[in-house]
């Protein structure tokens, strides 16, 4: 099954795909992490999205595109996989629809996860990430349970560069210009599941689960 989580900066994409990825086995690629690790091995690409990632614009479609299609035709992804950040406007979502056509794929289901502007603030200014294994946490919401520690391996958590103020209001200008659009695209598609967001992250992922048809009530969080 290929499944796409949509939707603003600080919904919970990279936090839901990580649990669904778990729950389903299935790979969760984020073009976020893979850009993050590109600027912190200091490739070429990493050098490239780095000015753009700290603005939040969007890094050049042709890079971004390049990145996420040599990592989904890898093999671990035969089965499925579970994208969280891409695509971010039509162009990518097109050149998606015929790279999986090429390969006689496509996707089944697209999570179109729903969160207000005050939910979305509140959730980016205390959002804190393992620096190891790129955990999700915030400072209130969703606290470790040692301080600026990863519960799952350990690892140090730290601030996102752009997680400030000024940044989010320009991701979430971005998002309503370039990203939105892809509501309709889907939604015409007969693929798109919207889900409010704003709850508690086991209610998001069960809701999700139930309209994959999985209906285990063994759900992990
Ligand atoms: P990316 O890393 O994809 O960032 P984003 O889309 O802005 O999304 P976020 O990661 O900020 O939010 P999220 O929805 O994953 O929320 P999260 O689960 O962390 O992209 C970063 C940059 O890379 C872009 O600006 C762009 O420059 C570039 N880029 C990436 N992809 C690109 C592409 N395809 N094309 C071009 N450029 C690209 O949750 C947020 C916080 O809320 C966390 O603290 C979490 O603990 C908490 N939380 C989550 N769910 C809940 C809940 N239900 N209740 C309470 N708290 C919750």
């Amino acid at each position: 099954m290929n499944i796409i989580l949509l939707g603003p900066p600080g919904a919970g994409k990279g936090t839901q795909a990580r649990v669904l990825a778990e729950n389903i086995k299935l790979p969760h690629i984020s073009t976020g992490d893979l850009l993050r690790q590109n600027v912190s091995a200091g490739s070429e690409l990493g050098r490239r999205a780095q000015e753009f990632m700290n603005k939040g614009e969007l890094v050049a479609d042709a890079l971004v595109t390049e990145m996420l299609l040599e990592r989904i035709n890898q093999d671990d992804t035969r089965p499925g996989f579970i994208l969280d950040g891409y695509p971010r406007n039509l162009a990518q979502a097109k050149a998606l629809d015929s790279a999986l056509e090429n390969k006689n794929r496509s996707i089944d289901i697209v999570f179109y996860l729903d969160a207000s502007e005050e939910v979305i603030i509140q959730r980016l200014s205390g959002r804190l990430v393992c620096s190891k294994c790129g955990a999700n946490y915030h400072i209130t919401n969703m606290p470790p349970k040692v301080k600026m520690t990863c519960d799952r391996c350990g690892g140090s958590l730290y601030h996102r560069a752009d997680d400030n103020e000024t940044t989010i209001k320009n991701r979430l200008a971005v998002y309503r210009k370039e990203s939105h659009p892809l509501i309709q695209y889907y939604e015409d598609k007969g693929k798109l599941k919207s889900i409010l967001a704003d709850k508690d992250p086991a209610v998001v992922l069960r809701e999700m689960l139930r309209l994959i048809g999985d209906t285990r009530d063994s759900a992990k969080v």
